[in-house]
């Protein structure tokens, strides 16, 4: 039950294509409010949100498992307490993602049956695999700090929950990206192994993480709807650039190499050019074909199987409460 709604009520609606609604609901975005669970909502409103917001959740778990792979092989005590504060950290905005889904009529049980049969998409960059330590350093600069950058503007979401999620997700990923910074500057200033490793680091985690941003504007189907209905704030390439135009320069303070032969500061734009993204890559880690994603989902899959005598006692539990 969410508000006066329950996700059966919205199931058994008529389609919400009232045009004076529609209008009414124009005119509350152009004025900037805030959408909540219970108000009037266009269809496809409510759809791309179940659609964008339960992808999220699904990145912020499955995101847990590349980090979560070298927590027994952290170098140090410290470094093992930071490296678990952050992944327990992306499994409670993953629960709080699929809570904010929830306020839109989805539910828990199919949200999950999306990601297990992989019918749902998650970020393709956490079909990449975690090769050295050094990597967990430039996970929480690079991936974090895009996701911060991504983040930060759906604060601003139409959507209250969403918007209200992403304040203290926030929060919680710029502590990622500055554990993530220490540690590469500590690296890249550090013995020559210890560069190395950085720079083959970045080699390997700096075109996945532009990839983070999604498609060009013009071939980003979802962007228009998005933006007219201030789910998005900014475009696809608008928070790439941003992204790259503050990283390319702090990765260059530190001595590392931007693995991009094109990468170039423009005077006269005021922006740093950079390479195209290759897109077969992009489009084939998405639809399923990246050097991880199988190992990704029956990862999620076991984790299922092996958590279904919790959720078959919790649920006798609430059926004998009842
Ligand atoms: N990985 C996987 N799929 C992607 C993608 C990516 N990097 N970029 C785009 N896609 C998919 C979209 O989901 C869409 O497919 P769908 O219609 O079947 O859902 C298709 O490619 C076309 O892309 P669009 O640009 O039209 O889609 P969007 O407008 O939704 O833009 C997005 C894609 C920028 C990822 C947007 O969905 C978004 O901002 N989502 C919310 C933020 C998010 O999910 N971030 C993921 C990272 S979470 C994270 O980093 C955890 C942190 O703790 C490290």
């Amino acid at each position: 039950m969410y508000g006066n709604i329950l996700p059966t009520d919205i199931a058994l609606a008529a389609p919400n294509t009232d045009p004076v609604k529609l209008a009414e609901f124009d005119a509350r975005i152009a004025r900037g409010e805030k959408i909540e669970p219970g108000d009037w909502m266009p269809d496809e409103y409510r759809k791309q949100l179940i659609r964008m917001i339960s992808q999220h959740a699904h990145s912020e778990v499955v995101g847990m498992l590349p980090e979560g792979a070298w927590i027994t092989r952290a170098p140090n005590l410290r470094q093992k307490l930071v490296l678990l504060a952050k992944v327990q950290d992306e499994g409670g905005h993953g629960q709080y993602l699929y809570h904010a889904a929830e306020t839109l009529g989805a539910t828990r049980e199919e949200m999950v049956e999306d990601l297990l049969t992989g019918k749902a998409k998650y970020a393709s960059v956490f079909n990449y695999p975690t090769l050295t330590w050094a990597d967990i350093g430039m996970i929480g600069w690079l991936v974090d700090g895009a996701a911060i950058k991504n983040q930060t503007m759906l604060a601003h979401c139409s959507y209250g929950p969403y918007s209200r999620a992403m304040v203290r997700i926030c929060a919680e990923e710029s502590f990622h990206n500055k554990q993530g910074k220490e540690m590469v500057y500590r690296y890249a200033l550090g013995t020559p192994k210890q560069k190395a490793m950085a720079q083959d680091a970045l080699n390997r985690w700096w075109w996945p993480t532009l990839m983070m941003f999604g498609p060009h504007d013009a071939d980003s189907p979802n962007t228009p709807q998005l933006v007219r209905w201030g789910i998005k704030t900014k475009s696809n390439d608008e928070l790439r650039q941003e992204f790259v135009d503050e990283t390319a320069p702090e990765l260059h303070a530190v001595g590392l190499a931007v693995p991009d032969p094109e990468l170039c500061y423009d005077e006269a734009a005021g922006h740093w050019k950079f390479g195209e993204i290759n897109w077969d890559e992009f489009w084939r880690v998405v639809k399923g074909d990246g050097p991880c994603n199988k190992e990704r989902l029956a990862t999620r899959r076991k984790a299922h199987d092996d958590g279904r005598w919790v959720r078959e006692a919790l649920a006798a539990y609430a059926a004998r409460s009842s």
